[in-house]
This record gives C-alpha cells, structure tokens and sequence, in this order.
C-alpha cells in the first residue's frame, strides 16, 4: 500500500536546501524527473536509490545547478537554498559551487601537486592570504578528508601519483577546502575498491557530524544503510518514497520500492 504522505516531502521553513516540484527535460522534450519534493537538512546524508537510469544523477545535478551546462535541458520548479529560490536564471553560479560542492564517480583531480589541489579554488577566490593561512587550509582539508597522515610528506607530488581511492578522498578534501555547507556525491566508491570505500563512507560520516548536508547517489544499498540517515527512492523519474533509512529498508510502503529492495529488478 502506498501512503502519499511518504512521497511528499514537506518543504520544512528554515531548512537548508529544499526541491519543490523540480522536473528535469532533456531535448526539450524528454522529462527524465518528474515533480520531486524533497526537503535536506544540516548535517544529514540523504541516500538516492534505485536502478540505473531513474534520474538520480539527473536530480542531483539539480542541486548545484549543474543541469544548466547541458543543452537544451530546462530544470522547472523551484529549489530553496537558505530560503531563497536560486532556481532562476540570475543565479550566479560561480557564487553557489563555492557553497555546494560535488563530488563525481571518477576522481577528478586536477594534473597539480596535492597541495595545490586544495589551493587551487580558495586562491581563485580570494580566501587565502598567507603562506600560514595555506598551511592551514591543506592540513585541515586534507584531516577532515581522513588523507593527511598518508600525504603529508609528500604535498608537492602530483596528485596522478596517488591510488584511485586516496584521489577521491583528495577531491573530497578539495571540495571541502572551500568550506561548504552542501556536498553531493554521486556514486563516489563505483570505481573503487572495498578499503577505499570504507574510507570515503568513514569520511562521508564524519564531515556530517560537523553540520555539512551531504546527499550521495549509490546504488549499493549497503552502503546507503551505512552512511544516511534518510533516503529517497527514484523509479523510472519519480522520487517515489523517501523517509528514514531505517523506515525505506524495514518498513518500506510501495510495491515498487519493495521489489527493488527484493532484488526483483536493479
Ligand atoms: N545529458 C543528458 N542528455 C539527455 N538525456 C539524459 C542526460 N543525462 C541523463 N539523461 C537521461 O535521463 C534519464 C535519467 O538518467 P540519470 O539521471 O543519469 O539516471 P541515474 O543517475 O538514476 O542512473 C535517463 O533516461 C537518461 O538517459
Ligand atoms: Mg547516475
């Protein structure tokens, strides 16, 4: 049976980052996302589960205004960010990424030394003026990231010599050098082994415990069950129930969410 209330979030006054009705179309006419409402709070990690081609990267991407770059894609609906709707063309991207971060399935990381990996984006903006104040940042970037005792003699070697999974935990110590207070991750461990995995969920925990709002795609229920507090179920472009991670893997309401969690399809 499904309860509607399950599938509607509540956008809550005061929270950090709330959807609204938000579609996603591609080629003008393809609607990949119908209307998701969804409501992401301060020091949470959301889940978005379901099978491959559902729209969780689609609705992710939404979320930093990512979808912008893509051609003839139009997001509609409305997306509060601090109580402000940055759903409409004014909004100055370069000014958001500062504050929403993202984190991709491949580790991106730049063909620069380590350090200057986590320079890079503070310095282009002006947020760091000294050589302590650098100092700093790396080591801070590079702890909460859970890298700084495997790096720190070695900040000025290229960060291609890194293993893939210290690489994305450098993307992460990147993303977080500049001090958000959203970071999406999509599919963050696909590319990496078991050790690597558990470092990045470890990391993942552990930024939220400082108040960072994190929301990461997975399609590894495992890993969904061990990093969120909520997660929301996306099939065939709807977001079709979210709640608590305990309620949708013990408790779930729609058949479709039960036959995934069933292992009927995915
Ligand atoms: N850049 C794009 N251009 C056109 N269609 C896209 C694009 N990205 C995704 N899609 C389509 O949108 C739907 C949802 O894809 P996606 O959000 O990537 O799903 P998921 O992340 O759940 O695997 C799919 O039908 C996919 O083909
Ligand atoms: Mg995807």
């Amino acid at each position: 049976m499904t309860d509607a209330t399950t599938a509607q979030a509540t956008p809550a006054e005061g929270s950090l980052l709330t959807t609204k009705d938000v579609t996603v179309t591609y080629d003008l006419t393809h609607e990949a996302l119908h209307p998701t409402s969804l409501t992401f709070e301060k020091g949470q990690v959301t889940a978005l589960i379901g099978p491959s081609g559902c729209g969780k990267s689609t609705f992710l991407r939404c979320l930093n205004l990512m979808n912008r770059e893509i051609p003839k894609c139009s997001i509609g609906g409305e997306i509060f960010y601090h109580g402000r709707d940055i759903n409409t063309p004014k909004e100055n991207l370069f000014e958001l990424r500062k504050s929403i971060g993202m984190v991709f399935q491949q580790p991106t990381p730049f063909r620069k030394s380590i350090r200057e990996n986590i320079l890079f984006a503070p310095k282009k903006h002006g947020r760091v003026r000294t050589r302590e104040e650098e100092d700093e940042l790396v080591e801070t970037s590079l702890r909460q990231a859970a890298l700084w005792d495997e790096v720190k003699d070695k900040l000025r070697q290229s960060a291609h010599a890194l293993s893939g999974g210290q690489q994305q935990r450098l993307c992460i110590a990147r993303t977080l050098a500049m001090k958000p207070d959203v970071v999406l991750f999509d599919e963050p461990c696909s590319a990496l082994d078991p050790i690597s995995t558990f470092a990045i969920e470890e990391t993942i925990r552990d930024i939220a415990s400082t108040g960072i709002c994190e929301i990461i795609v997975t399609h590894n229920m495992e890993q969904a069950t061990r990093v969120s507090d909520r997660t929301a179920f996306f099939y065939v472009g709807d977001m079709v129930e979210t709640g608590t991670t305990q309620q949708i893997f013990r408790n779930p309401h729609d058949q479709r969410l039960v036959d995934y969690l069933t292992g009927r399809f995915g």
